[in-house]
């Protein structure tokens, strides 16, 4: 069986607090040069969402988050986040609640920088770059070294870590800032199966524990469906949005991985 774009069922997300969305996008449409990469994106996501987002490759996830996070202007629609829009006055205000863990990307075994260093960097949104780190900056980026588990390897050249411990060093420096929101672009790309499940369970616990609003962005509908409270599925635009184990998703799978 498969289903027609006019027959995709979209299922009207029930927040499970009432309130205002903390990402708010309205037909948000975002191009490279002549290219447009995605159109007709209406998205809300409430306090406390772990929103999965899966598609193939190019379908536009990574534009999706880097629009969210005010690294690319919308063609056309609007973007607001925490009910306001992206500005010279609040776009330094939005992007201290935002971290955003980027694609995996090899770091030179050479480059020349501890993992507390790197963690560190992520500290600076909060502090401001001009300000030193104080004892303050330094606990919360050992705590959060330690809620990564990589706390024994602070003082280890970060282009000497695995790809996995490199990408939980990452999810670190994005907890320094002690986000409200945290975007994660395929957190377990190139990952073992130990890796995979132990940066998903720190995921997973993040959430529980911090209530923090996570957007995951993942071709691994399996993974995302373990613990996102609530999935999109993309392929250029939305073509479904709803709870993570109604079986129309698999159809829509389908649909979208062998277009
Ligand atoms: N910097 C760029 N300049 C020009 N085109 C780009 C740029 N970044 C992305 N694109 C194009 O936009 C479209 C969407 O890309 P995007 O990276 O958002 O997809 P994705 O779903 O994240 O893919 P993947 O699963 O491979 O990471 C693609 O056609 C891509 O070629
Ligand atoms: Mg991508």
């Amino acid at each position: 069986m498969t289903i027609t774009k006019q027959k995709v069922k979209e299922t009207i997300y029930q927040p499970l607090e009432k309130g205002e969305p903390v990402i708010c996008l309205q037909d948000v449409a975002v191009a490279y040069q002549a290219n447009v990469a995605i159109f007709d994106i209406n998205l809300d996501v409430y306090p406390g969402e772990c929103l999965g987002i899966v598609g193939p490759n190019a379908s536009g996830k990574t534009t999706l988050l880097k629009t969210i996070l005010g690294a690319l202007k919308p063609i056309q629609g609007s973007v607001q986040i925490f009910g306001d829009k992206f500005s010279p006055k609040t776009s330094h205000m939005i992007r201290s609640k935002i971290s955003y863990i980027p694609q995996l990307q090899a770091i030179d075994r050479n480059f020349p920088a501890l993992v507390e260093d790197v963690v560190a960097m992520g500290r600076y949104s909060k502090a401001g770059l001009f300000r030193p780190l104080n004892s303050e900056d330094w606990e919360k980026i050992y705590e959060a070294l330690e809620a990564v588990g990589m706390k024994k390897l602070a003082k280890r050249p970060i282009g000497h870590l695995s790809g996995g411990q490199q990408q939980k060093v990452m999810i670190a420096r994005a907890l320094a800032n002690e986000p409200e929101i945290l975007l994660l672009d395929e957190p377990t790309t190139a990952l073992d199966f130990k890796m995979v499940r132990s940066v998903v369970d720190l995921v997973k616990k993040l959430h529980e524990e911090r209530e923090l609003t996570i957007v995951i962005v993942s071709h691994d509908i399996k993974l995302l469906r373990e613990y996102c409270t609530r999935i999109a599925a993309m392929d250029k635009k939305i073509v479904w949005k709803g709870d993570p184990h109604d079986p129309d998703l698999d159809i829509i799978i389908e649909e979208i991985f062998l277009r």
